[in-house]
């Protein structure tokens, strides 16, 4: 069983689509272990996005992820940090591919709807950036 990190980012939530994001996630076999909405700091989101801090897109990055409310799941499954990513769809919805959340939600590259951890190492890190180990199930 692999855990993986997912958050709802504030275009998702603030357009009512929590409960037909996780719906994908449940119908492709995840489970939510673990699930709460916050409201990043700017130091939060700064520290979470640190590894793109030189690009050039970094401060909309952090303007973004903290202008309303996320919701951070730790999703758990078979797979579970590569099937995330399979139904989220490509970072550029253009590219995502049909069926996937980017592609049917997803606005631009910045506005994208959902984040995933892209490794089983990031998983790791990511998940215990929100969650204490007793929250998750
Ligand atoms: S990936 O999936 O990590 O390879 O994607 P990458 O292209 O490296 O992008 C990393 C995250 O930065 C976001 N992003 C942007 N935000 C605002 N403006 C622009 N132009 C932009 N380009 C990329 C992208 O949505 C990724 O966010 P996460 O949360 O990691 O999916």
């Amino acid at each position: 069983m692999e855990r993986t990190l997912s958050i709802i980012k504030p275009d998702g939530v603030e357009r009512n689509l929590i409960g037909q994001i996780v719906s994908k996630f449940e119908e492709n076999g995840l489970n939510i272990a673990a699930m709460k909405k916050v409201r990043l700091s700017k130091h939060q989101a700064e520290a979470f996005y640190a590894v793109h801090k030189e690009r050039p897109f970094f401060g909309e990055l952090v303007d973004f992820m903290t202008r309303s409310p996320v919701v951070v799941m730790c999703l758990k499954g078979e797979g579970a940090v590569a099937k995330n990513r399979e139904i989220m769809g490509a970072t550029n919805p253009e590219e995502a591919a049909d069926g996937t959340i980017r592609k049917l939600f997803a606005k631009s590259i910045g506005e994208n709807t959902v984040h995933g951890s892209d490794a089983l190492e990031t998983a790791k890190e990511e998940v215990a950036f929100f969650f204490a180990e007793s929250e998750i199930y």
